[in-house]
């Protein structure tokens, strides 16, 4: 089966976004600190271009999960298959993740660092799929509300590929 890429979201649209979220970031925690967990390997792309709009103080550490299932459709059965290596204790935590879609992958992000003695747990998004909610999530920063597509690039993968295209684009397939 082949594939193609359609664009959906372009570099620009992305860029003016993601400075807008700085922007609310910024005002938010004036004369405090944040401490962003990106979420692997998805947000890599987004968490970096939003640290580098922050102007408070940030510091970065990286947590990957993963959901037992099949490829496409999350279990709900999350795990964490690397942990931050960083204490958060005492921390405004920003958990940046590439795509909201069922919901069960930031629900028990925020649950696990809910228990770890923060100051406040933030929850951020590149996209939200709010059709495919099957959790109730309470999101603080979106970028940008989607249909139910699959979509690749600026980070998200479908199969391992397209991470790296700097805008996002919806996958047809022939
Ligand atoms: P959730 O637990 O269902 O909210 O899953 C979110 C995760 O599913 C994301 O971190 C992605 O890894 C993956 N995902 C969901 N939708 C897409 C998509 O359209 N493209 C690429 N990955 C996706
Ligand atoms: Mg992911």
């Amino acid at each position: 089966m082949s594939e193609r890429v359609v664009k959906m979201i372009d570099e620009e649209d992305i860029d003016e976004r993601i400075a807008e979220i700085a922007g609310k970031i910024n005002e938010e925690f004036e004369g405090e600190s944040v401490f962003i967990v990106c979420v692997l390997r998805g947000a890599v792309f987004f968490a970096t271009e939003l640290a580098k709009r922050i102007t408070v103080p940030v510091k970065i550490d990286f947590i990957q999960a993963s959901s037992y299932g099949s490829s496409t459709v999350s279990s709900g059965d999350i795990k964490i298959v690397k942990d931050i290596e960083m204490s958060v204790k005492g921390e405004n935590v920003i958990i940046v993740e590439d795509v909201i879609d069922t919901g069960y992958t930031l629900a028990k992000l925020k649950e696990i660092f809910s228990h770890r003695h923060t100051k406040c747990v933030k929850l951020c998004s590149l996209l939200d799929k709010p059709d495919r909610r099957e959790m109730e999530v309470d999101m603080d920063y979106i970028g940008f509300s989607i249909p139910d597509k699959f979509v690749v690039g600026y980070g998200l993968d479908y199969d391992q590929k397209y991470r790296n295209l700097p805008y996002i684009g919806i996958v047809e397939f022939d």
